[in-house]
């Protein structure tokens, strides 16, 4: 007979560091479908994780599960971030708790300007960054924070929606495809901005279909394929396997 321990978020990994967010045997559905299949993995504070893996492997459905949103329905794992259970958790509370998931579409709120999108993200304490400290990492944001939000670029607007989660005390940033539609030196523009909030002490998986840049932003890397992991590891080593890259990524 075997049996199952008791989920400790800190044993059993081969990193000598505790995890920050630690993902155990996540299984997810829609309706009867099995979309999210045992996914399990760790992301240690600060650092950049990328999640990769082809189209409808499960990276969007992997990142709701965490969050907790409705819909893909967890049936069973445990998610912990920072010692609290989030498995246990509705997606508002999930979000107290400290996640700030930015969906592929920003959820912009039209009408508003780009600095009442940002005092909107600031109404319930716990507040995290300052307008200041929002500006002067986007100081494109700063000047142009008067014009509505939706009005502004691709690009922008995926600095607003980041720059929103970050007026939150959020413990970790989950970005679902933020380089979608963006020029190349936009994604790098992205990028720099990325790699200076990690030197801020946040955490942040990235879901990208342009897995090249992700791969070159990200500490590590956890590949998706048909709703399981199919490798974790250095980012490094992703980018310098061909097969592996060819075989799971199409690249
Ligand atoms: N609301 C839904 N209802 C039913 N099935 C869904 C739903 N959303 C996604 N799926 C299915 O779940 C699987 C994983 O989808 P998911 O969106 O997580 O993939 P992804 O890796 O994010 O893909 P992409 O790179 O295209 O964004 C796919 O087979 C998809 O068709
Ligand atoms: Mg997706």
């Amino acid at each position: 007979m075997t049996t199952t321990a008791p989920f400790d978020p800190n044993a059993n990994h081969a990193s000598t560091a505790p995890a920050f967010l630690s993902v155990w045997e996540l299984d997810a559905y829609y309706g009867e479908s099995y979309i999210v299949q045992k996914v399990s993995f760790n992301v240690h504070e600060g650092e950049i994780l990328a999640l990769l893996g082809r189209n409808g492997a499960g990276k969007t459905s992997t990142l709701r599960a965490i969050a907790r949103v409705d819909d893909p329905e967890v049936r069973h794992g445990e998610v912990w971030l920072d010692h609290k259970p989030l498995h246990e958790m509705k997606s508002f509370q999930a979000a107290g708790a400290g996640v700030a998931l930015v969906p592929e579409d920003r959820r912009i709120i039209p009408g508003l300007t780009v600095e009442e999108n940002l005092r909107l993200a600031q109404i319930a304490p716990p507040h995290g960054w300052s307008l200041d400290r929002i500006y002067e990492l986007f100081p494109r944001l700063g000047e142009r924070r008067k014009q509505e939000g939706v009005t502004l670029s691709g690009g922008e607007q995926q600095m607003l929606a980041i720059a929103r989660a970050l007026a939150r005390d959020i413990k970790i940033l989950l970005l679902d495809e933020p380089y979608e539609g963006l020029a190349p030196v936009i994604v790098q523009e992205i990028a720099k901005t990325l790699n200076m909030i990690r030197d801020q002490g946040i955490t942040t998986i990235i879901v990208e279909q342009n897995a090249v840049a992700a791969l070159k932003l990200a500490d590590r890397a956890v590949i998706l394929d048909t709703g399981s992991v199919v490798f974790d590891g250095d980012a490094k080593e992703v980018l310098e396997n061909q097969a592996l890259r060819e075989e799971y990524l199409a690249i």
